[in-house]
């Protein structure tokens, strides 16, 4: 067999946002791409800030020697000491260069942490809903994925994450705001977990690290803001990218930092220099570390999605969907009508709007729509949705 057993099992559950999106493709080939409403990847339409631009075209100019070469794993020390300065400011916890390394996206910051931490049959825990690549990704590197049900208003379930550790769990791994839901969890829900993970840990005699991947930290509205993890609980990894913040999912850069007071801290970002470099990303893309290293405190308009949020999240609601408003990210998760999710996902389909059926996010009877997409696109898929609704028997 030319595909391992694993990778073969792997491909046959990939991730329903995937399959959605070649069912999308196949859908825009029938009927044109210009009559089908695609709400199925979290692909960012804004185009990135006129500053980013201006910056590559600045560093494509600058002659300095060996620009484009080898660096060390971990990145360039200049930008690793911008980004500990950006943290001092944002997450308000002094941090040396050292605790800091540029990844390859918030995707690669998580295999390089998993891969550093896992041992075989180590459990990783997460609330649902949640972003389903997190599993391949813990079973990249041997361990196992624990889905933990959220609350009903997708706040995270403390006690029942207290009641899921247990002497093989490594971790916990934290999204907000999140995807799919848009939720940004509360001070008050942070503290909780932090106290219980304290317990946690002195109780089982070794620490239970918290992974937060924050890729959408930045993309908040109403004035919310995200709290900061490092200043509740010191056995915090942060994990990010400048993909939806500056719209540059293609350009695969990111970084993660590692608590100064973290146990057996050292280590542990040794560690992940060492698997930046086995797991062969090698280092951050040097042109991309330069230049978000300029713009750190620059993101698109947030603005704009909060526009959008408005726009869908209100008519939704007034054609009769359950659907909770998102304080982040650019989602919406409504409940499927009728409690299928993937018989709605169809009906949709039928009115040429694609979407993610909830099930995809380890909480079936959802659905998700990134609505990271033109005004023009969300203005035209409202009559199909009305009418998908329409089309359901009331309860
Ligand atoms: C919650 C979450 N984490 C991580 C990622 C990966 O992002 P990146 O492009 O930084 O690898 C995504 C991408 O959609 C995401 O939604």
């Amino acid at each position: 067999m030319a595909v391992a057993d694993n990778i073969r099992q792997m491909m046959t559950r990939s991730s329903w946002i995937r399959r959605m999106f070649e069912a999308g493709a196949e859908l825009k080939a029938q009927h044109g791409a210009d009559k089908v409403c695609d709400f199925s990847l979290g692909n960012p339409n804004l185009m990135p800030p006129p500053e980013f631009r201006e910056t590559l075209i600045r560093l494509a100019r600058d002659d300095m020697p060996m620009k484009h070469s080898y660096m060390p794993n971990a990145g360039y020390p200049a930008v690793r000491g911008a980004v500990a300065d950006y943290i001092r400011e944002e997450y308000g916890i002094g941090l040396k260069p050292d605790n800091v390394i540029m990844t390859c996206g918030a995707g690669g910051g998580l295999n390089v942490i998993l891969k550093t931490m896992l041992n075989p049959g180590d459990k990783m825990l997460v609330s649902t809903p949640c972003f389903v690549e997190y599993r391949f990704y813990v079973e990249n590197h041997g361990g196992t994925l624990e889905f933990v049900p959220g609350k009903q208003d997708f706040d995270l379930d403390v006690e029942a994450l207290e009641e899921s550790i247990d002497a093989r769990t490594a971790g916990i791994i934290i999204n907000s705001p999140n995807n799919p839901s848009g939720r940004v969890y509360p001070e008050e829900t942070i503290r909780e977990l932090c106290a219980m993970l304290e317990r946690k840990s002195s109780r089982l005699g070794k620490a239970v690290y918290l992974v937060s991947d924050e890729p959408y930290r930045r993309i908040v509205f109403d004035g919310n803001k995200v709290p900061s993890l490092f200043k509740f609980y010191d056995n915090t990894i942060i994990v990010t990218s400048f993909s939806k913040d500056l719209s540059i999912p293609g350009e695969r850069i990111g970084w993660l930092a590692v608590h100064p007071q973290a146990d057996d801290g050292a280590n542990l970002i040794n560690g992940c220099i060492l698997c930046n470099r086995i797991l062969g990303y090698v280092n951050a893309p040097a042109l991309m570390q330069r230049a978000v290293a300029d713009l750190l405190r620059i993101t698109i308009d947030v603005g704009e999605y909060q526009y959008k949020r408005d726009k869908l999240y209100k008519s939704l609601q007034h054609m009769g969907y359950e659907v909770r408003k998102p304080e982040g990210a650019f989602y919406l998760f409504p409940q499927a009508p009728g409690g299928d999710d993937l018989a709605f996902v169809d009906m949709l389909r039928q009115e040429l709007i694609l979407a993610v059926p909830g099930r995809g996010f380890a909480l079936p009877g959802y659905f998700r729509l990134a609505y990271c997409v033109d005004d023009e696109i969300i203005e035209r898929s409202l009559a199909g949705f009305s009418r998908a609704i329409k089309k359901i028997p009331a309860a």
